[in-house]
């Protein structure tokens, strides 16, 4: 009988497998991730105020799959003890998750403290720090107070205010116990569904203008909330802080000819750009200038849809990045538009993408799994942005939820392949890795339909019980033993 072992290893020759035995160096940090919204719920307890998504939500029942809510979702806010008690058995060396702004300042504004929404994260952080489990804290993934959003939300310049003084209570509440902070989680997601789109809260629709606007004053809010931590805070709490970005690679569907060259370019700069640029080398893509630039003359306008950085805002970003933190999903093939494309940011963009069939995709077309181009992104960045420190804060598979799922384990596999590889070959510098997520969760305009976590959550269930899926099992030891090295236990994986 030939054994599942022998198998893989001749899997491994006949595809040239680089590798069977890698290691991980004894610095690099494993971690899971979650997000307020789409684990607490409690969403209107203990002085919580309602969020953009609460509302949304509960006035939109339709745009969301089923018409769930995050109601309740994995009721974190009353198992937190429990979740820890997971994540001690991951062995995670750090565990991502957010501040929900409306449990701490129902009103959105430092004039009241809910002291027992920062009783919540303060027993978190106490927790996960007594077991030895660095809490990295995001401020924002994308649940902002209903109250501002009533104000202007994203679309005024007083979120720069706003956003400073949230930051600053956090820093003082946390700080001593919280080193690494993330201000904002992928803001072309929020500001393009959002304010381009009404496929997220606010539903504002306005493509190729409020986008842009909701991009400018949140790099202003991140960049003032770097300096608030910079000047006041960082001396004596010696921590670090960073906004997300999530990046695609952008792979020229015909790859050396010049048109689609351009077009791959101008697709990253057009997204990760917007923010990246600012924060490492100032001001907006020059591309992104220039095209938004001229499809507004062609409009008639007197200005450009996007707002102008002065080089005191332009100085005022610059440099405001401890290291870069990175969500990577998936890679797709891009070409110029052929066919007229909607007024707004897809028109400024002008580019088209494709994904072709027979790529390995998760339960939806949005995770297929491109390591390869994860591989060339770590590269990119590298070489873009002077070989800034990089950790990748999200990266995961979409499944039904089951319990043996073998798929993420090769998903996980693959890209933690890519990081060593980028390492090796190019030096890429990344220093941690986090899968999304750590358990199922809600899943935004995709409802509980849609399962990410490394443990499976029963919603069914009052009680949500929690239970570790293979992919976890596999994760700690991955951990556990801080390298790819292959165990009998999972060969199937690589058959997938
Ligand atoms: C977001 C998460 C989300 C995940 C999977 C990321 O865009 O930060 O909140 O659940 O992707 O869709």
């Amino acid at each position: 009988m030939v054994g599942k072992a022998t198998l893989y290893i001749l899997f491994a020759i006949v595809t040239g497998i680089k590798s069977v035995s890698r290691k991980f160096p004894s610095d690099f940090k494993f971690g899971v991730g979650s997000s307020s919204y789409q684990i607490e719920g409690a969403w209107n307890e203990d002085g919580k105020s309602e969020s953009i998504w609460d509302q949304y939500i509960h006035n939109n029942p339709k745009m969301i799959n089923d018409e769930e809510n995050a109601d309740i979702a994995c009721d974190s806010y009353h198992k937190y003890e429990e979740d820890v008690e997971m994540l001690k058995n991951l062995g995670v060396d750090y565990y991502r998750f957010s501040i929900a702004w409306t449990r701490i300042l129902p009103n959105g504004t430092p004039d009241y403290v809910n002291q027992k929404g920062v009783q919540y994260y303060s027993n978190l952080v106490k927790l996960l720090k007594k077991n030895n489990i660095e809490p990295m804290v995001t401020l924002f993934h994308w649940d902002l107070p209903q109250v501002l959003q009533e104000q202007g939300g994203f679309a005024t310049e007083k979120i720069v205010k706003w956003f400073t003084d949230y930051a600053r209570l956090c820093f003082e509440l946390f700080g001593d116990d919280v080193k690494t902070w993330i201000t904002f989680n992928e803001p072309k997601q929020f500001c393009y569904l959002g304010y381009g789109m009404d496929y997220f809260p606010p539903a504002m629709n306005k493509s190729g203008e409020l986008d842009y606007l909701c991009a400018y004053y949140l790099l202003k809010a991140h960049a003032e909330a770097w300096h608030v931590y910079n000047n006041e805070f960082r001396a004596h709490q010696k921590g670090r802080i960073a906004i997300v970005i999530s990046y695609k690679w952008y792979e020229p569907l015909l790859p050396n000819v010049p048109a689609f060259e351009e077009a791959a370019n101008t697709n990253m700069e057009f997204e990760s750009g917007m923010y990246g640029h600012p924060l490492y080398k100032g001001d907006w893509p020059e591309i992104v200038k220039a095209k938004v630039s001229y499809n507004s003359k062609k409009e008639g306008r007197q200005q450009s849809r996007l707002p102008e950085l002065s080089p005191e805002e332009i100085e005022r970003i610059k440099g405001t990045n401890d290291f870069l933190g990175l969500n990577y999903y998936v890679s797709a093939l891009v070409y110029p538009a052929a066919t007229p494309q909607p007024a707004g940011f897809m028109r400024d963009l002008g580019v088209d993408t494709y994904q072709p069939w027979y790529w390995e995709q998760g339960k939806t077309s949005f995770i297929k799994v491109t390591p390869w181009g994860f591989k060339k992104l770590l590269k990119y960045l590298k070489d873009a942005y002077d070989n800034p420190e990089i950790i990748i804060i999200e990266n995961g598979f979409n499944d039904d939820g089951q319990l043996d799922d073998v798929k993420r384990i090769s998903y996980i596999e693959r890209h933690l392949s890519a990081i060593l590889e980028a390492r090796e070959d190019f030096g890429v510098n990344v220093s941690g890795y986090s899968v999304w997520s750590f358990m199922d969760v809600f899943e935004w305009n995709f409802g509980y339909g849609n399962r990410f976590g490394l443990y499976h959550v029963d919603f069914a269930d009052p009680k949500r019980p929690r239970t570790m899926k293979k992919s976890a099992r596999y994760y700690r030891d991955v951990i556990k033993t801080r390298s790819l090295d292959k165990t009998s236990d999972y060969p199937t994986c690589f058959l997938e």
